[in-house]
Formats: C-alpha cells, sequence, structure tokens
C-alpha cells in the first residue's frame, strides 16, 4: 500500500492554504508543502505573526501556527516541491475564460494545464495527482493526456477530489466534512491503489462510512452540481422574495414553513441581495458551457435560469435604493456596509456588493464603503476589474473607511449587503441622529430588526418584505 510522506500542494489560495493547514494539522507524519507563484502570498502565509495570514478564517491562524514549521510550509520553489511529493493537489484557479471561445461560460484551463506541464517536466518517479479545484467533467482525462505524452516516463494515477468547503467556515468544515469525495480509476489495480491512499490521509480524522469512492467522471460532475443545487436554491427563495414584496407575504416565515419540510430542509433558503463567491455563478457557468457543447439547450437553459434571476436580485436591489430617493441618488451620499461576498471571510469574489455599487456610481452616487476585513485597495480593483467606470471617478466617487459609523455619518441612506455580525451590534440611534433625513435603510440580508429600525425613525426596506 502506498504510504504518503510527502505531500505538495500548488496554489495557496482559499482552497489550497485551509485543506493543506488542516491535513498537516490531522497527519502530523505527513510533510506538507503548500506552493505559489505569488511570492507576496508565501511571504504572507509565512509571517511570524499568524494573524497576518493572507486568508482570513475563523480558526485558521491557530492550526498555522500550531503546524507552521512543524509539517506545513509555505514556498515559491514549486520544482522543489514537485520533485520531492509522492502526491500533489492541483488547487490553483480556474475562473471564468474572459477572451475566446466559451467566453464569459467555459472555465479557464490555463493555469491547470501550466501546473501538469510543469509537473511532468519536474517529476523523475511515480506521483499521484489529485484535482482539488474544481474542473469541468473530464479534465482529469486532458491532465493525463498531458502528463504521460511530455512527461519522463514516470507513472501518474490522477484522482478527483473536489472541496465541499465554504468560506467563513472553511476550518469547521474540513475538520467535520458532511462527506469527503475520491473520484479515480477504480477499474485498475494502480488507480484503486492510489485512491486508497488518499482514503487512508482523510481516515485519520473523517469516519470512513462518509469517504465515498466513484469514478473519475462522477466526482467531477457531483461538485458541479452540488454548486448548482445549491445555488439555485438561493435563486428560488430570492426569486419569492419578490412576490412577497408585491403580496404582502414576508420571506422568512415562507422559507420557515417550506424549510420545516424534512424533504425540503432549512439550509440555503436565506433570501439576499443574491449570492457572490468564486464557485457558484463559475460552476454553473461552467455546467451550462457543458450542457451546450453536448447540444443539451433545454438543460443550459434551466440552470442559467439561476443566474439571470441572481443578476436581477442584485439589479432590482439597486435600483429599488434608486427609486425610493425619489429617483435620484447623484451627488447623495450611500453607505455601504460590507463588501465580502458572505461574512466571515475576506474574500470578496462576485460579492453583490461590487454590483450594487457600481449600478449605483452609474446613477452618478457618492459611496462610501466599511467591510471589518477588505482591504480598500481590494474594493478599488473589484470595481476596476468590472470596467464600467474609469479608475479615476471610481477613486473620486467611493470612499473607504475604517468603522460603520464613520460610513453612516451624514449619508442619504445605508445599504447592509454583508451579514457582518457586527453590524446587528451598531448603536442605531446614534448612526440615525447623524444621518440625513429620510433616513433610508435598506437591508439586503435580513439583518436587521425592522420593528426597532422603524422605531428609531428610519424608512427601513429589507429584502422579501
Ligand atoms: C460554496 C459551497 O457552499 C461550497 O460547498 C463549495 O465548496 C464552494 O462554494 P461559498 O461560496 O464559500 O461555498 O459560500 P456559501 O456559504 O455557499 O455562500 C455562497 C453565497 O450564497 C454567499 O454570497 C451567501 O451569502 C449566499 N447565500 C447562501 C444566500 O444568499 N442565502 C443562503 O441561504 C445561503
Ligand atoms: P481558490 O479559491 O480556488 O483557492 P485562489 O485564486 O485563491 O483560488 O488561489 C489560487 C492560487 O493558485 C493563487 O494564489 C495563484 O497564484 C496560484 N497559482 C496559479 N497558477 C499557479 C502555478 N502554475 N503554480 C503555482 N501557483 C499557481
Amino acid at each position: 500500500m502506498t504510504q504518503i510522506k510527502n505531500i505538495c500542494c500548488i496554489g495557496a489560495g482559499y482552497v489550497g492554504g485551509p485543506t493543506m493547514a488542516v491535513i498537516a494539522q490531522k497527519c502530523p507524519d505527513v510533510n506538507v508543502t503548500v506552493v505559489d507563484i505569488n511570492e507576496k502570498r508565501i511571504a504572507a502565509w509565512n509571517d511570524p505573526n499568524v494573524e497576518n495570514i493572507p486568508i482570513y478564517e475563523p480558526g485558521l491562524s491557530e492550526i498555522v501556527k500550531e503546524a507552521r514549521d512543524r509539517n506545513l510550509f509555505f514556498s515559491t520553489d514549486v520544482n522543489a516541491a514537485i520533485d520531492k511529493a509522492d502526491m500533489i493537489f492541483i488547487s490553483v484557479n480556474t475562473p471564468t475564460k474572459t477572451y475566446g471561445i466559451g467566453k464569459g461560460m467555459a472555465a479557464d484551463l490555463k493555469w491547470i494545464e501550466l501546473c501538469a506541464r510543469q509537473i511532468a517536466e519536474v517529476a523523475k518517479n511515480d506521483k499521484i495527482i489529485v484535482e482539488k479545484s474544481t474542473l469541468p467533467v473530464r479534465t482529469a482525462a486532458a491532465l493525463k493526456d498531458i502528463l504521460d505524452n511530455t512527461g519522463n516516463g514516470v507513472k501518474y494515477q490522477i484522482l478527483s477530489n473536489p472541496e465541499f468547503l465554504a468560506e467563513g467556515t472553511a476550518v469547521e468544515d474540513l475538520q467535520n466534512p458532511d462527506r469527503v469525495l475520491i473520484g479515480g480509476d477504480i477499474d485498475s489495480p494502480e488507480g484503486k491503489e492510489a485512491m486508497d491512499a488518499l482514503v487512508n490521509i482523510y481516515a485519520t480524522w473523517v469516519p470512513k462510512e462518509n469517504i465515498l469512492t466513484t469514478n473519475v467522471w462522477s466526482s467531477e460532475l457531483s461538485k458541479l452540481t452540488a454548486n448548482a443545487f445549491l445555488a439555485q436554491r438561493v435563486s428560488s427563495i430570492n426569486a419569492m422574495s419578490e412576490l412577497c414584496e408585491k403580496t404582502g407575504a414576508d420571506v422568512n416565515e415562507v422559507a420557515k414553513a417550506v424549510g420545516m419540510d424534512s424533504r425540503v430542509g432549512s439550509k440555503f433558503l436565506k433570501a439576499s441581495v443574491g449570492f457572490g463567491g468564486s464557485c457558484f455563478q463559475k460552476d454553473i457557468l461552467n455546467l451550462v458551457y457543458i450542457a451546450k457543447s453536448f447540444g443539451l439547450h433545454e438543460v443550459a437553459d434551466y440552470w442559467e435560469q439561476v443566474i439571470l434571476m441572481n443578476d436581477h436580485q442584485k439589479r432590482r436591489f439597486a435600483a429599488k435604493i434608486v427609486k425610493t430617493l425619489y429617483n435620484t441618488v447623484s451627488g447623495k451620499k450611500i453607505a455601504i456596509l460590507g463588501w465580502a461576498f458572505k461574512k466571515d471571510t475576506n474574500d470578496t469574489r462576485e460579492s453583490a456588493a461590487i454590483y450594487v455599487t457600481d449600478y449605483l456610481l452609474s446613477e452618478q452616487a457618492e459611496v462610501v464603503v466599511y467591510d471589518p476585513k477588505v482591504k480598500p485597495e481590494q474594493v478599488y480593483a473589484d470595481l476596476e476589474y468590472l470596467c464600467t467606470h474609469s479608475s479615476e471617478e471610481i477613486r473620486e466617487r467611493v470612499t473607504v473607511v475604517q468603522n460603520a459609523d464613520e460610513a453612516c455619518k451624514e449619508a442619504h441612506a445605508i445599504a447592509v449587503l454583508t451579514e457582518w455580525d457586527e453590524f446587528k451590534e451598531l448603536n442605531w440611534k446614534a448612526v440615525y441622529e447623524n444621518m440625513l433625513k429620510p433616513a433610508f435603510l435598506f437591508d439586503g440580508r435580513r439583518l436587521l430588526d425592522k420593528k426597532t429600525k422603524e422605531e428609531l425613525g428610519f424608512e427601513f426596506f429589507s429584502i422579501g418584505n
């Protein structure tokens, strides 16, 4: 049986960093080296003060403190780590393509291919390659092709081991996963041996019955399907939120009533200003692209609707602000509370806040942003990435401040876009007193209590109410 002694993980991002930290914590006999071409990122992972690691996740700094330089290492020497490893996890980014065929839909596999070529060039002994990044179905075949055709004659086994952690709860999700999924070549003894090697790593802390083994394609497709189902629930409840606003129903009450049916379940039924994050949109677009490429247009259209609904939700929230403020926000100060795509993370990819702000900028608003974990440069970079407004205009119109009170001072309206706990605890009376009147408060997360806010004098609007 293959005993894994050295693991290399290519990519020290939101997936690779936390996953490897937990593997290193749980398997002190295995050396885990996380490599990345981004020198700044690796330097941050190695910062003597673990509070400065580049990814904010509750509980992560403590694990890094425990395992770093014991059996967890962060390095930019990709080749050395590949050479030494028995098992290589690929956790690089696979964003939606921004050019050429499949633009705006297909996953860009450029970085995956570069990894494969680098592994092929460096490897001198047999390796198990693990796809950790979410990939289109049948990527494993492409990886194998490159490795077998450009390598030094060494043998590779390709496994798919999709990550189901959610940001903000990554450590908890990794330590107590609902399931671990491992796809591989179940029909060959070598394939089975490679799968067993990975099963044994996880079995150190995950009950064996929670570790599923499947063929590679099922594993790859299960990840896309899981994210599509979760996102679909959010779009479904968001569709209902609009209907609730028209009919006098309350979306939280509807969600509770529906979710208590054990066949439906209560999770992922929280209406919001729209889902964000690096996975949902990307993975559904990927699914849509795959379906289209097989000529399955009805399947593609069905899933695309989840994205269209989400875009609509973000847009209609922003439009509601403009409409409520007497059809103009030109020159008005709007405070945005929360920039991350959900609480307890500093990740802003696809965050609804970006799109709402972009819309408000098109209406010539003056926007003041506060988020407890997101740096000002990230806010500017996110807006610039959309290319709707020039960098100069963005920097002139958008201010990023260090606390919520400052953001809300003399504002015409406040929009709560991330459900950070601290926003519940603000001194809302003082916030109200320091605002222009009427003081408008838009809750995109159903975070705040309507009654107490209205008693303070706010004109209060929340999703689905
Ligand atoms: C998701 C999957 O949950 C995870 O299994 C996968 O590995 C990666 O993609 P993540 O994007 O980190 O994880 O966060 P998630 O908690 O799923 O939230 C995604 C978005 O949906 C967030 O913007 C969140 O605020 C929103 N959301 C979630 C809602 O609006 N309502 C809900 O009920 C749940
Ligand atoms: P995810 O959320 O999937 O973890 P991130 O963008 O946070 O995505 O992390 C991916 C990381 O992979 C980035 O830090 C990037 O620099 C790194 N990366 C991409 N390509 C390579 C490569 N060929 N070699 C090493 N690191 C890479």
